[in-house]
């Protein structure tokens, strides 16, 4: 016993669990995945066919899990900078529901393992339909990879929590590169709009590295947040998504009642649950919606629920605040938001003394429906 544990902790590399491996592991990951994608201004992805884009005029995106939120944030950013109509589905739901499939539909799946057998589904119902076909992935040589006509990898390297965290991260910087990939050939961004987004996009690897400020702090507040009864994560926009995904990370390894919800519809319905005892984690990035988010936020707080605030910008009405850096885009502020909301559930779950990255009922992957 004393050999395994001594090369189980080798490999994790002196972390407590893989999945805190994997947090720190993230801005070298975002850093492989952008390698040799970016020039000046442009994106560019060998792998992909130009003609992939040829007659498309909307985009469907499936997947299951952590996979599906990185799916809803690319919703955003197709439609904000590519300027094509996308919608996202969760693949469990799409296989059975007998969708319209039109052939000026470009069709992506999204995985880390390329295994997920809901998700793998709807890649045949879209080949099956005729449509062009995309895999995001994690795995070469998966059965994802191996169906889809065109796949891009994200070279987050092997994930072992069960709790995904560095494959979500690579997943969305994909998806950045990717909606102005298609912003350049649809015209729909200037080529300085798009030069200066790839500037910011160098800048990921920066924004995701795990500062001591914010861990310490992070490990203070978990003593407090495990007796929390219900957690609300909130954002808007691009940090609805993201607010899921902190939901789903609480829930998976500390197995609390977390729930993910657009900050701007609170009011109907959730806010009724509004107690000192509600644990209310809100993302309140500095450049996206902020006054707007802000008033949603000092609605709870007027209810009395207990506020953590994620901001660059101190919030008298917070409870507890957790402070993010002042970046140059929200796109950047996402970025360390989701490591904040990911070292929010490790903590926790550490603290409840639970096996973070084997959590109860959940496997890697599920290949069977
Ligand atoms: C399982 C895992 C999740 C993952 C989901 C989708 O439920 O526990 O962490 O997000 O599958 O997996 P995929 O490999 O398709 O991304």
């Amino acid at each position: 016993t004393k050999l395994s544990t001594n090369k189980l902790s080798a490999q994790k590399d002196g972390y407590r669990f893989f999945m805190e491996k994997e947090i720190y592991e993230q801005a070298d990951v975002i850093t492989d995945t952008l390698l040799g994608r970016l020039s000046v201004d442009s994106v560019i992805f060998d792998e992909l066919d130009k003609s992939l884009f040829e007659g498309i005029n909307e985009i469907k995106l499936c997947a299951c899990g952590t996979s599906y939120h990185s799916a809803l944030s690319a919703s955003y950013m197709f439609e904000r900078y590519s300027k094509i109509k996308t919608s996202v589905e969760v693949a469990s739901e799409f296989r059975y529901r007998e969708p319209i499939m039109t052939n000026d539909t470009l069709f992506i799946v999204i995985s880390q393992s390329g295994e997920t057998a809901d998700t793998l589904e709807t890649l045949k119902m879209a080949k099956k339909a005729g449509l062009k076909t995309l895999v995001i992935c994690n795995v070469d040589n998966s059965s994802m990879v191996r169906l889809a006509d065109s796949s891009i990898l994200t070279r987050a390297g092997v994930e072992k929590g069960v709790a995904s965290t560095k494959a979500f991260a690579t997943q969305v910087t994909i998806f950045w590169m990717l909606s102005l990939y298609v912003a350049k050939l649809k015209n729909s961004l200037t080529s300085d709009e798009i030069a200066s987004q790839i500037h910011l996009l160098r800048e990921v690897p920066a924004s995701v590295k795990v500062s001591d400020a914010m861990h310490e702090k992070i490990k203070r507040l978990s003593k407090r947040y495990l007796h929390g009864h219900g957690f609300f994560f909130i954002g808007r926009d691009v940090f609805y998504p993201l607010a899921l995904e902190g939901a789903l990370k609480l829930k998976e390894i500390s197995y609390l009642h977390a729930e993910g919800y657009p900050s701007g519809e609170m009011k109907h319905g959730p806010i009724a649950l509004a107690d000192p005892e509600l644990f209310t984690i809100a993302l309140l990035p500095q450049h996206l919606l902020y006054e707007k988010s802000k008033s949603n936020v000092e609605e709870l707080s007027a209810r009395d629920s207990t506020i953590c605030a994620i901001s660059p910008i101190e919030f008298d009405k917070a409870d507890d605040y957790i402070r993010t850096k002042e970046h140059a885009h929200y796109m950047l502020e996402f970025f360390e938001m989701m490591v904040a909301v990911q070292l929010l559930s490790l903590e926790i779950s550490i603290r409840l003394g639970n096996d973070v990255d084997m959590p109860r009922n959940l496997a890697k992957s599920v290949t069977v429906e």
